[in-house]
């Protein structure tokens, strides 16, 4: 086992200022903050591989009401490399009493009790939003809610860049999806990229623009970030602008079904991530880097991509265990 610099890594810890603080929205953090987080993270690096009894007796909770691989396993992960405990209920609605119309409050004022810290994955974003009044001073952490925030997956992806660029400044980004009305990690990310000083442009359908809250919780509180909209690509134009990008970030789509599925995959074509493009930048010395945030469907991108080094999806995945240690040994303290 490598020795760690245990006093470095509890000045980091305290350096975030975050201890005993809900993370539901990427909006939890200050810049400083986020910054002072992917420092802790990288100190953590060290322990992303093996169990830390840094938190001994701590428990982390894990109320999954929609399917999950990376976020749920992730943070088992996380928890467990930092020495602590994980309870799951990953099908509480046949699983809990939620089954027997148990209503999320009454749960949730239980649940509080056995952790130390909560993770909430929740279809409803209001249901998940009013959850916060339920839970005590036990800190809760937005896993996924409804089609509102994923704040988490964007901490990751940001943590991604950072370590990747050593900044988040300046990078141009483009976030893009059929659909950016339901893109939740789109909306996380779109956020915190404007808010480090990147330039976002969210380019979508107009009919599925991002939300105009996204947009304007940035204007109103960082009036001079760079974040526009971009509409109505098709395969040719969508590919010239991927071309002038340091990343293009995929947030992923759910695909329709029924009498819209014809017009949805022509949309979605709009949209196709070609592997020729990053190819032809490459070799004029650009890299452009491809984020989906997974799980995905075949027509996004071309799965190519995979073998090459602008895919940063993957890369992720370790990121994801680091940055998630340190969102939970910030908030233990
Ligand atoms: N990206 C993400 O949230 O993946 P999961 O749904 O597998 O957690």
């Amino acid at each position: 086992m490598t020795a760690l610099p245990m006093q470095s890594i509890k000045a980091a810890i305290n350096e975030v200022g975050f201890a005993g603080q809900s993370f539901i929205s990427i909006n939890s953090m200050t810049n400083e903050q986020l910054i002072s987080l992917f420092e802790l993270g990288k100190k953590l690096e060290l322990m992303n591989r093996d169990r830390w009894d840094l938190y001994p007796g701590a428990i982390t909770t894990l109320l999954f009401f929609q399917p999950s691989t990376r976020t749920r396993m992730s943070f088992e992960t996380a928890m467990n490399r930092l020495g602590g405990n994980v309870i799951v209920e990953n099908s509480p609605a046949t699983t809990s009493s939620i089954a027997k119309e148990e209503s999320l409050s009454d749960m949730l004022r239980c649940v509080a009790q056995y952790s130390n810290i909560m993770v909430l994955r929740h279809p409803d974003s209001d249901a998940a939003r009013d959850a916060v009044n339920y839970v005590g001073d036990t800190p809760l952490i937005n896993g996924g809610w409804g089609h509102w925030e994923h704040p988490t997956q964007a901490l990751l992806d940001l943590y991604t860049l950072y370590r990747k660029f050593g900044r988040i400044e300046g990078l141009k980004v483009v976030v893009a999806s059929t659909d950016m009305i339901e893109a939740r990690t789109g909306h996380s990310m779109a956020q915190g990229l404007a808010r480090l000083g990147a330039e976002v442009t969210i380019a979508s359908p107009k009919a599925r623009r991002v939300p105009s809250e996204v947009i304007e919780n940035i204007k109103k509180n960082y009036p001079s970030a760079k974040i526009e909209e971009a509409f109505d690509f098709n395969r040719k134009s969508f590919n010239e602008l991927i071309s002038t990008q340091d990343e293009v970030y995929l947030p992923g789509c759910s695909a329709v079904a029924g009498e819209n599925a014809e017009t949805f995959k022509k949309s979605m074509d709009d949209y196709f991530v070609e592997h020729e493009t990053l190819d032809a930048a490459r070799e004029k010395g650009h890299m452009v880097y491809v984020t989906h945030t997974l799980p995905r469907r075949a027509g996004e991108m071309d799965l190519a991509i995979d073998d090459t080094p602008n895919q940063l999806a993957f890369e992720s995945i370790l990121h994801s265990v680091s940055i998630r240690m340190a969102l939970l040994a910030s908030i233990l303290g």
